[in-house]
C-alpha cells in the first residue's frame, strides 16, 4: 500500500453539495422522464406517485439548481478554458486510449465542456420551467410561449441528462476520481497523471496533505 501522502481535492461541504445536486437531479430526471414518456410514467413514483410528483418535481428543481449555483461559484475559475486545452482536445485519441495530453490544470477540457454545458442548461431549465410552471407562474404567459418553453425545457433536460451520463461514465472510467468526490482525497500519482498543472500548484501552494 502507498505510503505517499493523499492531496484534498474536494473539502466536505463540496462534496456534500455535489451529492445533495446528485440527489436532486436523479428526482427531477426520473420524474422528467415519467411525464414525457407514457410508457415511462411509472417512474413518477420516485416522488410518491403522478400527482405528488408533478408537485414536487418544480421544487426539487430550484434546489437543483440552487445547489449547482453553489458549486458555480466555487468551480468557475477553475473551469476556465486556456491554452493547454487545444492540445487535450487536439488529441481526443490519445486520450481516450488513457493518454492524457496537455499540461491540464485542475480540470480537463473535457470536464470544463461538461461544467459549462451543465451550467448552461440549468439556467434554461430554470426560465423555461418558471414558463410552464403551473398554478403558479403559467398564468401570466401567453399559450404560444408556453408551449415554446415545454419544448425547449424538455429538449434541454435530454441534453443533461446525456451530459449527465458522460460525466457519471468519465466519474468511473478515471479510476482514483469517485474517491475524490467520496472521500475528498487523490493519490499523488493521480494527480499527476491527469491533472499536473494543479498538481504542482497544489504541491508549490500549500501543504494540505492527509496519510491514508
Ligand atoms: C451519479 C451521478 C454523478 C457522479 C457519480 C458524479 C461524480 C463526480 C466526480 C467523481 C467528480 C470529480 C471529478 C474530478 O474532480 O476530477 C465530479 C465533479 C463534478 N460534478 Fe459530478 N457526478 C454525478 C452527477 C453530477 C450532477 C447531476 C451534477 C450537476 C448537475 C454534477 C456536477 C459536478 C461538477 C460541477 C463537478 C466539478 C467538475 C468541474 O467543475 O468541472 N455531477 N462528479
Amino acid at each position: 500500500m502507498s505510503r505517499q501522502p493523499l492531496i484534498v481535492r474536494y473539502r466536505a461541504a463540496d462534496r456534500i453539495n455535489h451529492w445533495l445536486v446528485v440527489l436532486c437531479f436523479l428526482l427531477v430526471a426520473l420524474s422528467g422522464l415519467g411525464f414525457f414518456f407514457p410508457a415511462l410514467f411509472w417512474l413518477t413514483g420516485v416522488l410518491g406517485t403522478g400527482p405528488t410528483a408533478r408537485i414536487l418535481h418544480p421544487f426539487i428543481g430550484v434546489l437543483m439548481v440552487l445547489g449547482f449555483a453553489r458549486l458555480f461559484v466555487r468551480l468557475w475559475r477553475d473551469n476556465r478554458f486556456d491554452a493547454d486545452d487545444r492540445r487535450w482536445l487536439g488529441d481526443l485519441s490519445g486520450v481516450l486510449r488513457g493518454h492524457e495530453a496537455g499540461d491540464t490544470g485542475r480540470y480537463n477540457a473535457g470536464q470544463k465542456g461538461l461544467f459549462w454545458l451543465m451550467g448552461l442548461c440549468l439556467v434554461l431549465l430554470l426560465c423555461s420551467g418558471v414558463v410552464i410552471w403551473r398554478p403558479y407562474f403559467a398564468p401570466v404567459f401567453p399559450i404560444p410561449l408556453i408551449r415554446v418553453a415545454l419544448l425547449l425545457h424538455s429538449a434541454t433536460a435530454i441534453l443533461l441528462i446525456v451530459g449527465i451520463i458522460v460525466h457519471i461514465y468519465a466519474a468511473f472510467w478515471v479510476k482514483g476520481s469517485l474517491r475524490a468526490m467520496v472521500e475528498g482525497v487523490v493519490t499523488p500519482a493521480w494527480a499527476k497523471k491527469h491533472h499536473p498543472r494543479w498538481y504542482r500548484e497544489e504541491a508549490g501552494a500549500h501543504v494540505d496533505h492527509k496519510q491514508p
